[in-house]
Protein backbone atom coordinates (compact mmCIF):
# COMPACT_ATOMS: atom_id res chain seq x y z
CA UNK A 1 0.00 0.00 0.00
CA UNK A 2 3.20 2.18 -0.05
CA UNK A 3 2.18 3.18 -3.07
CA UNK A 4 -0.89 4.64 -2.51
CA UNK A 5 -1.69 8.54 -3.78
CA UNK A 6 -4.42 10.59 -1.97
CA UNK A 7 -6.57 13.32 -3.10
CA UNK A 8 -8.78 15.27 -0.57
CA UNK A 9 -12.11 16.65 -1.52
CA UNK A 10 -12.84 19.73 0.78
CA UNK A 11 -16.37 21.92 1.35
CA UNK A 12 -19.29 20.44 3.31
CA UNK A 13 -18.95 16.65 2.81
CA UNK A 14 -15.30 16.26 2.61
CA UNK A 15 -14.04 12.96 1.79
CA UNK A 16 -10.85 11.08 0.74
CA UNK A 17 -9.77 10.20 -2.66
CA UNK A 18 -7.67 7.16 -2.49
CA UNK A 19 -5.72 5.62 -5.79
CA UNK A 20 -3.35 2.67 -5.49
CA UNK A 21 -3.42 -0.61 -6.53
CA UNK A 22 -5.12 -3.60 -4.06
CA UNK A 23 -7.43 -1.57 -2.88
CA UNK A 24 -9.88 -3.64 -2.91
CA UNK A 25 -8.63 -6.40 -1.08
CA UNK A 26 -7.98 -3.41 2.13
CA UNK A 27 -11.32 -4.19 3.99
CA UNK A 28 -10.03 -2.10 6.40
CA UNK A 29 -10.09 0.78 3.73
CA UNK A 30 -13.13 -0.20 2.23
CA UNK A 31 -15.43 -0.47 5.96
CA UNK A 32 -13.56 2.60 7.09
CA UNK A 33 -16.65 5.27 6.64
CA UNK A 34 -19.12 2.73 7.34
CA UNK A 35 -21.56 3.65 10.16
CA UNK A 36 -24.35 1.06 10.59
CA UNK A 37 -24.26 -2.70 10.08
CA UNK A 38 -25.49 -3.43 6.41
CA UNK A 39 -23.70 -2.40 3.08
CA UNK A 40 -24.93 -3.22 -0.29
CA UNK A 41 -22.62 -3.33 -3.47
CA UNK A 42 -24.07 -2.64 -6.69
CA UNK A 43 -21.95 -3.49 -9.69
CA UNK A 44 -22.58 -4.30 -13.71
CA UNK A 45 -22.32 -8.46 -14.98
CA UNK A 46 -18.84 -7.74 -16.47
CA UNK A 47 -17.37 -6.09 -13.41
CA UNK A 48 -18.78 -8.50 -10.61
CA UNK A 49 -17.84 -11.64 -11.57
CA UNK A 50 -14.23 -10.07 -11.48
CA UNK A 51 -14.61 -8.54 -7.99
CA UNK A 52 -17.44 -8.73 -6.33
CA UNK A 53 -16.13 -11.52 -4.46
CA UNK A 54 -13.17 -9.59 -3.53
CA UNK A 55 -15.01 -6.74 -1.88
CA UNK A 56 -17.67 -8.69 -0.26
CA UNK A 57 -14.55 -11.15 1.32
CA UNK A 58 -12.94 -8.08 2.13
CA UNK A 59 -15.67 -6.18 4.13
CA UNK A 60 -17.38 -9.50 5.79
CA UNK A 61 -13.22 -10.28 6.88
CA UNK A 62 -12.75 -6.32 8.35
CA UNK A 63 -16.44 -6.54 10.14
CA UNK A 64 -17.73 -10.28 10.67
CA UNK A 65 -21.17 -9.79 11.48
CA UNK A 66 -21.93 -7.08 8.53
CA UNK A 67 -24.78 -7.77 6.52
CA UNK A 68 -24.04 -7.79 3.08
CA UNK A 69 -26.27 -7.53 -0.07
CA UNK A 70 -25.45 -7.34 -3.74
CA UNK A 71 -27.17 -6.49 -6.85
CA UNK A 72 -25.81 -6.24 -10.42
CA UNK A 73 -27.31 -5.16 -13.62
CA UNK A 74 -26.54 -5.55 -17.12
CA UNK A 75 -23.11 -3.98 -18.40
CA UNK A 76 -23.16 -0.43 -20.67
CA UNK A 77 -24.87 2.83 -20.83
CA UNK A 78 -28.21 1.32 -21.96
CA UNK A 79 -29.02 0.32 -18.19
CA UNK A 80 -28.77 4.07 -16.84
CA UNK A 81 -32.02 4.39 -17.09
CA UNK A 82 -35.33 5.01 -14.57
CA UNK A 83 -35.96 1.15 -15.21
CA UNK A 84 -32.83 0.16 -13.79
CA UNK A 85 -32.89 2.79 -11.01
CA UNK A 86 -36.18 1.28 -9.96
CA UNK A 87 -34.73 -2.25 -9.70
CA UNK A 88 -31.21 -1.57 -8.02
CA UNK A 89 -34.06 0.81 -5.23
CA UNK A 90 -36.07 -2.64 -5.47
CA UNK A 91 -33.31 -4.95 -4.72
CA UNK A 92 -32.08 -2.41 -1.87
CA UNK A 93 -35.09 -2.57 -0.20
CA UNK A 94 -35.87 -6.05 -0.41
CA UNK A 95 -32.28 -6.66 1.20
CA UNK A 96 -34.01 -4.59 4.18
CA UNK A 97 -31.13 -1.85 3.79
CA UNK A 98 -31.81 0.26 6.75
CA UNK A 99 -30.93 4.32 7.23
CA UNK A 100 -26.57 3.54 8.32
CA UNK A 101 -26.41 1.11 5.26
CA UNK A 102 -23.66 2.04 2.69
CA UNK A 103 -24.31 1.73 -0.75
CA UNK A 104 -20.93 0.55 -2.46
CA UNK A 105 -20.71 0.86 -6.50
CA UNK A 106 -18.53 -1.24 -7.74
CA UNK A 107 -17.91 -0.31 -11.45
CA UNK A 108 -17.36 2.08 -13.99
CA UNK A 109 -19.71 5.63 -14.37
CA UNK A 110 -22.79 3.68 -15.29
CA UNK A 111 -23.00 1.71 -12.08
CA UNK A 112 -21.50 5.06 -10.74
CA UNK A 113 -24.16 7.00 -11.79
CA UNK A 114 -26.91 4.74 -11.01
CA UNK A 115 -25.67 3.42 -7.70
CA UNK A 116 -25.20 6.84 -6.35
CA UNK A 117 -28.82 8.07 -7.28
CA UNK A 118 -30.34 5.12 -5.84
CA UNK A 119 -28.17 5.70 -2.59
CA UNK A 120 -28.85 9.35 -2.53
CA UNK A 121 -32.61 8.56 -3.30
CA UNK A 122 -33.21 5.06 -0.45
CA UNK A 123 -34.67 7.13 2.65
CA UNK A 124 -33.76 10.16 1.61
CA UNK A 125 -30.53 9.50 1.05
CA UNK A 126 -27.77 6.61 2.71
CA UNK A 127 -23.71 6.66 2.29
CA UNK A 128 -22.49 5.84 -0.75
CA UNK A 129 -19.15 4.51 -1.46
CA UNK A 130 -17.52 4.64 -4.82
CA UNK A 131 -15.27 1.78 -6.17
CA UNK A 132 -14.42 2.76 -9.62
CA UNK A 133 -12.92 0.46 -12.11
CA UNK A 134 -12.76 2.01 -15.32
CA UNK A 135 -10.35 4.77 -15.79
CA UNK A 136 -13.02 7.20 -16.62
CA UNK A 137 -14.86 6.70 -13.79
CA UNK A 138 -11.52 7.23 -11.26
CA UNK A 139 -10.85 9.94 -12.89
CA UNK A 140 -14.32 11.55 -13.33
CA UNK A 141 -17.21 10.31 -12.29
CA UNK A 142 -16.31 8.59 -8.99
CA UNK A 143 -15.76 12.06 -7.72
CA UNK A 144 -17.92 14.89 -6.96
CA UNK A 145 -21.19 13.99 -6.16
CA UNK A 146 -23.37 14.10 -9.46
CA UNK A 147 -25.56 10.66 -9.73
CA UNK A 148 -28.35 10.41 -12.52
CA UNK A 149 -30.04 8.44 -15.25
CA UNK A 150 -30.77 8.93 -18.62
CA UNK A 151 -33.54 9.38 -20.22
CA UNK A 152 -34.34 8.57 -23.98
CA UNK A 153 -34.84 12.39 -24.67
CA UNK A 154 -31.01 13.10 -23.39
CA UNK A 155 -28.44 12.13 -21.03
CA UNK A 156 -28.56 12.55 -17.42
CA UNK A 157 -31.83 14.02 -17.02
CA UNK A 158 -32.70 12.76 -13.78
CA UNK A 159 -30.17 12.46 -10.86
CA UNK A 160 -29.12 14.47 -7.42
CA UNK A 161 -25.86 15.77 -6.33
CA UNK A 162 -24.69 13.08 -3.24
CA UNK A 163 -21.02 13.34 -2.61
CA UNK A 164 -19.77 9.77 -1.46
CA UNK A 165 -18.35 8.91 2.00
CA UNK A 166 -15.05 7.73 0.12
CA UNK A 167 -13.95 6.65 -3.30
CA UNK A 168 -11.31 4.03 -3.65
CA UNK A 169 -9.55 3.45 -7.00
CA UNK A 170 -8.01 0.30 -7.02
CA UNK A 171 -5.79 0.95 -10.10
CA UNK A 172 -5.12 -3.34 -10.39
CA UNK A 173 -8.58 -3.60 -11.90
CA UNK A 174 -7.67 -1.64 -14.85
CA UNK A 175 -5.57 -4.34 -16.11
CA UNK A 176 -8.93 -6.51 -16.99
CA UNK A 177 -10.29 -3.25 -18.65
CA UNK A 178 -10.68 -3.85 -22.66
CA UNK A 179 -8.78 -1.05 -24.49
CA UNK A 180 -11.63 0.74 -26.28
CA UNK A 181 -12.70 1.27 -22.06
CA UNK A 182 -8.75 2.41 -21.36
CA UNK A 183 -9.00 4.88 -24.27
CA UNK A 184 -12.28 5.83 -23.38
CA UNK A 185 -11.09 7.03 -20.08
CA UNK A 186 -7.84 9.30 -21.65
CA UNK A 187 -10.22 11.59 -22.84
CA UNK A 188 -11.57 12.82 -19.97
CA UNK A 189 -8.17 13.07 -18.47
CA UNK A 190 -7.32 15.29 -22.08
CA UNK A 191 -9.89 17.39 -20.95
CA UNK A 192 -8.13 17.94 -17.96
CA UNK A 193 -5.42 19.23 -19.68
CA UNK A 194 -7.38 21.39 -22.90
CA UNK A 195 -9.11 23.26 -19.85
CA UNK A 196 -7.30 24.23 -16.90
CA UNK A 197 -3.60 22.81 -17.39
CA UNK A 198 -1.85 23.57 -20.13
CA UNK A 199 1.49 21.87 -18.67
CA UNK A 200 -0.64 18.43 -18.57
CA UNK A 201 -1.12 18.19 -21.92
CA UNK A 202 2.55 18.81 -22.49
CA UNK A 203 2.87 15.14 -20.32
CA UNK A 204 0.13 13.73 -22.03
CA UNK A 205 2.19 14.31 -25.58
CA UNK A 206 5.27 12.69 -23.97
CA UNK A 207 3.29 9.86 -22.32
CA UNK A 208 0.56 8.84 -24.86
CA UNK A 209 2.61 5.36 -25.79
CA UNK A 210 3.29 4.95 -21.93
CA UNK A 211 -0.56 5.30 -21.17
CA UNK A 212 -1.83 3.45 -24.22
CA UNK A 213 0.41 0.16 -23.00
CA UNK A 214 -1.70 0.45 -19.29
CA UNK A 215 1.82 1.69 -17.65
CA UNK A 216 1.43 1.49 -13.97
CA UNK A 217 3.35 4.56 -13.17
CA UNK A 218 1.93 7.10 -15.90
CA UNK A 219 -1.95 6.16 -15.25
CA UNK A 220 -1.50 6.42 -11.76
CA UNK A 221 0.14 9.80 -12.37
CA UNK A 222 -2.84 10.77 -14.67
CA UNK A 223 -5.42 9.86 -12.23
CA UNK A 224 -3.89 11.63 -9.48
CA UNK A 225 -3.46 14.78 -11.51
CA UNK A 226 -6.75 14.40 -12.94
CA UNK A 227 -8.88 13.70 -9.29
CA UNK A 228 -6.71 17.11 -8.17
CA UNK A 229 -8.47 19.09 -10.33
CA UNK A 230 -11.65 17.93 -10.30
CA UNK A 231 -11.08 17.65 -6.51
CA UNK A 232 -10.32 21.72 -6.58
CA UNK A 233 -13.30 22.73 -8.84
CA UNK A 234 -16.04 20.44 -7.20
CA UNK A 235 -14.61 22.02 -3.95
CA UNK A 236 -15.31 25.54 -5.01
CA UNK A 237 -18.21 24.88 -6.80
CA UNK A 238 -20.21 21.97 -5.76
CA UNK A 239 -23.86 22.34 -7.61
CA UNK A 240 -22.17 23.42 -10.75
CA UNK A 241 -23.41 27.67 -10.64
CA UNK A 242 -20.03 28.49 -12.15
CA UNK A 243 -16.98 26.45 -13.46
CA UNK A 244 -17.80 23.41 -12.37
CA UNK A 245 -19.54 23.84 -16.40
CA UNK A 246 -15.77 23.20 -17.10
CA UNK A 247 -15.53 20.27 -17.04
CA UNK A 248 -18.17 19.70 -19.66
CA UNK A 249 -15.96 20.95 -22.34
CA UNK A 250 -17.24 18.78 -25.18
CA UNK A 251 -20.13 17.36 -23.45
CA UNK A 252 -22.75 19.44 -24.94
CA UNK A 253 -21.50 17.83 -28.61
CA UNK A 254 -20.66 14.62 -27.01
CA UNK A 255 -24.15 14.27 -25.25
CA UNK A 256 -26.20 15.18 -28.28
CA UNK A 257 -24.22 11.80 -30.07
CA UNK A 258 -24.49 9.53 -27.50
CA UNK A 259 -28.52 10.48 -26.87
CA UNK A 260 -29.17 10.28 -31.08
CA UNK A 261 -27.25 6.99 -30.98
CA UNK A 262 -29.76 5.52 -29.00
CA UNK A 263 -27.24 5.13 -26.18
CA UNK A 264 -25.08 2.49 -28.25
CA UNK A 265 -22.82 4.03 -30.50
CA UNK A 266 -19.77 5.63 -29.43
CA UNK A 267 -19.26 5.05 -25.28
CA UNK A 268 -19.38 8.06 -23.35
CA UNK A 269 -15.08 8.43 -23.77
CA UNK A 270 -15.40 8.38 -27.26
CA UNK A 271 -18.24 10.73 -27.94
CA UNK A 272 -16.37 12.85 -25.44
CA UNK A 273 -13.28 13.14 -27.36
CA UNK A 274 -15.43 13.91 -30.44
CA UNK A 275 -17.24 16.73 -28.50
CA UNK A 276 -13.89 18.24 -27.25
CA UNK A 277 -12.90 18.71 -30.70
CA UNK A 278 -16.02 19.50 -32.32
CA UNK A 279 -16.12 22.50 -29.02
CA UNK A 280 -12.61 23.53 -30.53
CA UNK A 281 -14.32 23.67 -33.75
CA UNK A 282 -16.70 25.96 -32.82
CA UNK A 283 -14.22 28.29 -30.55
CA UNK A 284 -11.86 28.35 -33.49
CA UNK A 285 -15.26 29.67 -35.71
CA UNK A 286 -16.18 32.90 -32.89
CA UNK A 287 -12.45 33.79 -33.23
CA UNK A 288 -11.08 32.33 -29.78
CA UNK A 289 -8.96 28.84 -30.08
CA UNK A 290 -6.79 29.06 -33.18
CA UNK A 291 -6.53 26.77 -35.88
CA UNK A 292 -3.25 25.10 -34.56
CA UNK A 293 -5.02 24.75 -30.98
CA UNK A 294 -7.83 22.43 -32.38
CA UNK A 295 -5.11 20.23 -34.78
CA UNK A 296 -2.97 19.99 -31.57
CA UNK A 297 -6.11 18.43 -29.37
CA UNK A 298 -7.46 16.34 -32.56
CA UNK A 299 -4.11 15.08 -33.11
CA UNK A 300 -3.47 14.11 -29.23
CA UNK A 301 -7.13 12.72 -29.32
CA UNK A 302 -5.79 10.45 -32.24
CA UNK A 303 -2.81 9.56 -31.22
CA UNK A 304 -4.49 7.95 -28.27
CA UNK A 305 -6.62 6.12 -30.21
CA UNK A 306 -9.88 8.20 -29.80
CA UNK A 307 -12.58 9.12 -32.65
CA UNK A 308 -12.50 12.64 -33.46
CA UNK A 309 -15.18 13.22 -36.25
CA UNK A 310 -18.86 12.50 -35.75
CA UNK A 311 -20.20 9.11 -36.59
CA UNK A 312 -21.86 9.61 -40.31
CA UNK A 313 -25.43 9.83 -40.71
CA UNK A 314 -26.34 11.93 -37.76
CA UNK A 315 -28.92 14.47 -37.90
CA UNK A 316 -28.11 18.06 -37.32
CA UNK A 317 -32.00 19.81 -36.82
CA UNK A 318 -31.52 16.25 -33.94
CA UNK A 319 -28.90 17.00 -32.84
CA UNK A 320 -29.68 20.75 -31.78
CA UNK A 321 -32.69 19.75 -30.62
CA UNK A 322 -30.69 17.22 -27.50
CA UNK A 323 -28.36 20.37 -27.34
CA UNK A 324 -31.19 22.80 -26.53
CA UNK A 325 -32.61 19.73 -23.75
CA UNK A 326 -28.77 19.55 -22.13
CA UNK A 327 -28.25 20.24 -18.86
CA UNK A 328 -25.83 23.05 -19.98
CA UNK A 329 -28.56 24.76 -22.07
CA UNK A 330 -30.43 27.65 -20.12
CA UNK A 331 -33.81 29.18 -21.50
CA UNK A 332 -32.45 31.94 -22.86
CA UNK A 333 -30.29 29.80 -25.81
CA UNK A 334 -27.41 27.53 -26.66
CA UNK A 335 -24.59 27.00 -24.23
CA UNK A 336 -21.17 25.63 -24.63
CA UNK A 337 -17.95 25.27 -23.10
CA UNK A 338 -15.55 27.42 -25.46
CA UNK A 339 -11.88 26.93 -25.68
CA UNK A 340 -9.33 29.79 -25.65
CA UNK A 341 -6.10 27.30 -25.96
CA UNK A 342 -4.34 25.20 -24.10
CA UNK A 343 -5.34 24.96 -20.42
CA UNK A 344 -8.34 27.98 -20.91
CA UNK A 345 -11.98 27.46 -20.97
CA UNK A 346 -15.07 29.43 -20.46
CA UNK A 347 -18.85 29.46 -20.64
CA UNK A 348 -20.58 31.05 -23.80
CA UNK A 349 -24.30 31.67 -23.36
CA UNK A 350 -26.50 32.47 -26.83
CA UNK A 351 -24.21 30.71 -28.84
CA UNK A 352 -25.49 31.47 -32.54
CA UNK A 353 -26.93 28.17 -33.76
CA UNK A 354 -25.78 29.52 -37.02
CA UNK A 355 -22.21 28.88 -35.60
CA UNK A 356 -23.56 24.86 -34.51
CA UNK A 357 -24.92 24.20 -37.74
CA UNK A 358 -21.60 24.80 -39.70
CA UNK A 359 -19.64 23.05 -37.15
CA UNK A 360 -21.39 19.99 -37.45
CA UNK A 361 -21.57 20.03 -41.56
CA UNK A 362 -17.90 20.07 -41.33
P1 LIG B 1 -19.18 1.89 -18.08
O1 LIG B 1 -19.57 2.05 -16.67
O2 LIG B 1 -20.24 1.48 -19.05
O3 LIG B 1 -17.95 0.88 -18.17
C1 LIG B 1 -17.46 0.54 -19.43
C2 LIG B 1 -17.42 -0.98 -19.66
O4 LIG B 1 -16.28 -1.52 -18.97
C3 LIG B 1 -18.62 -1.73 -19.11
O5 LIG B 1 -18.96 -2.74 -20.02
C4 LIG B 1 -18.10 -2.36 -17.81
O6 LIG B 1 -18.77 -3.55 -17.48
C5 LIG B 1 -16.67 -2.62 -18.16
N1 LIG B 1 -15.74 -2.62 -17.04
C6 LIG B 1 -15.68 -1.71 -16.05
N2 LIG B 1 -14.61 -1.93 -15.28
C7 LIG B 1 -13.98 -3.02 -15.77
C8 LIG B 1 -12.80 -3.70 -15.41
N3 LIG B 1 -12.00 -3.28 -14.44
N4 LIG B 1 -12.48 -4.82 -16.10
C9 LIG B 1 -13.26 -5.23 -17.14
N5 LIG B 1 -14.36 -4.58 -17.56
C10 LIG B 1 -14.71 -3.49 -16.88
O7 LIG B 1 -18.59 3.26 -18.67
P2 LIG B 1 -17.64 4.39 -18.08
O8 LIG B 1 -16.93 4.93 -19.25
O9 LIG B 1 -16.91 3.97 -16.90
O10 LIG B 1 -18.70 5.49 -17.58
C11 LIG B 1 -19.50 6.20 -18.46
C12 LIG B 1 -20.65 6.81 -17.69
O11 LIG B 1 -20.16 7.72 -16.73
C13 LIG B 1 -21.63 7.56 -18.55
O12 LIG B 1 -22.94 7.20 -18.21
C14 LIG B 1 -21.40 9.01 -18.17
O13 LIG B 1 -22.55 9.81 -18.31
C15 LIG B 1 -20.98 8.89 -16.74
N6 LIG B 1 -20.20 10.00 -16.22
C16 LIG B 1 -20.61 10.58 -15.06
C17 LIG B 1 -19.89 11.61 -14.50
C18 LIG B 1 -20.29 12.18 -13.18
O14 LIG B 1 -19.72 13.20 -12.78
N7 LIG B 1 -21.19 11.55 -12.47
C19 LIG B 1 -18.73 12.08 -15.16
C20 LIG B 1 -18.35 11.47 -16.34
C21 LIG B 1 -19.09 10.43 -16.88
N1 LIG C 1 -18.29 15.42 -15.28
C1 LIG C 1 -18.78 16.70 -14.98
C2 LIG C 1 -18.89 17.03 -13.53
O1 LIG C 1 -18.67 16.23 -12.66
O2 LIG C 1 -19.23 18.12 -13.23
Amino acid sequence: MSHDRTVAVGGAHPYHISIGPGLLEDGERLAATLRGRDAFVISDDSVAPLYMRRVVDALSGARPGLRIGHWTLPAGEASKTLDGFGRAITAIADAGMRRDATVYALGGGVVGDLAGFAAAAWMRGIDCVQLPTTLLAMVDSSVGGKTAVDLPQGKNLVGAFHPPRAVLADTATLRTLPPRELRAGLAEVVKYGAIVDAPFLDWLEAQADALLAGDDDALAEAIARSCAHKAAIVERDPFEHGERALLNFGHTFGHAIETEQGYGGLVHGEAVAVGMVQAARLSERLGLASPADTARLRSLLQRLGLPVDPPPGLDADALIAHMRLDKKAQSGGLRFIVWDGAGRARVLADVPENAVREVLRG
